[in-house]
């Protein structure tokens, strides 16, 4: 605005300012609505090794893909997981950017299923010239361990990855994960309630099936019913007892599996809703003597498994033997667990364990 003609013009000055300010909003309402993801590119990439520790708080963080693009509880626990147990390694401070809005929209599933772990992770704001980025990009399953992140001074480390799937990245942290994951007092008297008395002492075997968008996305593969039959049959051969299935489409479940098998009276499908997630995983803890995992690249199989009480009985479907694409990025010994077994199936229909 020019001062000298201001008085003169004051009405078209208005009308001016009162239209640039409109336009101000406006692109900022529009920028407002459009999610933006954080750029983590701003951040340079020079990690620098310096001995000499400084003695302040320092902290770790990753873009957290499996949360601001809405993966399943499984996805976003191995993540979480693996930002604690890799900030423990690091003497750092594992922490949530506090200026990614899009990541703050979406932890919800994190807070309802698992306030304990979500409460573990402080949400502050990073200051960029005090960062730095570690570009890091093994595929899902692959632990990797950079020694040189450990004499990296900045304040802030973000390692620039996705995945985090191997229980390697948190195996220090092992014990506190099954305490922070406990079911709380009242879901635990449920789920002893469940289970019928006459049925209290007897082997119980967990089964989780995945179907659904696991056979569609060309990534993944689905349950296959055969496996899962002869499976069942192994299992229930070693040990009689009750057999649990757990699955995202239970259709499919109680005609190509539950009905098929002998043992009928023995069997119960599960029916958790998609958003509870969390109790087929309290269930687990509590009851299964066993578990196999049907569709291997699955990660809340998995967790399934991991949670179980015995991790020498928990068995799981040779991926080599099927057409789950994941099998090409697995490094099957950073996936699972040594005292699992892995199951494979020869062509007349028999399991071996492998
Ligand atoms: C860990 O970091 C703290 C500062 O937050 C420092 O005082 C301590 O010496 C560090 N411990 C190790 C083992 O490096
Ligand atoms: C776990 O299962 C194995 C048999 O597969 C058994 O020998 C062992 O005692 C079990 N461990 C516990 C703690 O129950």
């Amino acid at each position: 605005m020019r001062y000298v003609r201001g008085v003169f013009n004051y009405r078209k000055n208005h009308k001016i300012l009162f239209i640039v300010i409109l336009v101000i909003l406006l692109i900022s309402i529009v920028n407002w609505m459009v999610p933006r993801y954080y750029d983590y590119r701003q951040i340079p990439t020079k990690v620098y090794c310096d001995k000499n520790e400084i003695d302040k708080q320092k902290y770790l963080l990753f873009p957290m893909t499996a949360i601001v693009f809405d993966g399943g509880l499984g996805n976003q626990l191995f993540e979480v997981f693996s930002l604690l147990g890799l900030a423990m390694k690091l003497n750092r401070t594992a922490i949530f950017n506090s200026d990614d809005w899009i990541l703050h929209s979406k932890l919800d599933l994190l807070q309802e299923q698992v306030p304990q772990v979500a409460a573990r992770i402080i949400s502050i704001p990073i200051e960029i010239a005090e960062s730095t980025r570690f570009l890091y990009s093994p595929a899902c399953c692959h632990y990797q361990f950079a020694s040189l992140l450990s004499c990296e001074q900045n304040r802030f480390l973000i390692i620039d990855g996705q995945y985090f799937q191997s229980f390697k990245y948190f195996s220090t942290i092992e014990s506190s994960i099954r305490k922070w994951l406990k079911p709380p007092q009242d879901e635990e008297m449920f789920l002893k309630k469940m289970i019928r008395r006459k049925d209290e002492l007897r082997y119980k075997h967990c089964v989780h099936i995945r179907r659904g968008d696991f056979t569609t996305d060309s990534q993944h593969a689905g349950t296959d019913a055969v496996f899962t039959i002869r499976a069942i049959d192994y299992l229930y051969s070693l040990h009689p007892g009750l057999i649990y299935l757990f699955s995202n489409d239970p259709e499919w479940v109680r005609k190509r599996i539950a009905e098929q098998l002998d043992y009928h009276g023995d069997v119960k499908i599960m029916e958790t809703p998609k958003d509870a997630a969390i109790k087929d995983l309290y269930f687990s803890q509590v009851h299964c003597d066993s578990v196999l995992i049907t569709a291997p690249s699955s990660t809340f199989g998995w967790w399934i498994g991991y949670m179980s009480k015995n991790q020498s009985n928990v068995y799981y479907r040779d991926i080599q033997e099927t057409e789950d694409m994941v099998k090409y990025q697995m490094l099957e010994e950073d996936f699972f667990p040594r005292t699992w077994k892995k199951l494979g199936m020869s062509r007349n229909g028999l399991i071996i364990t492998k």
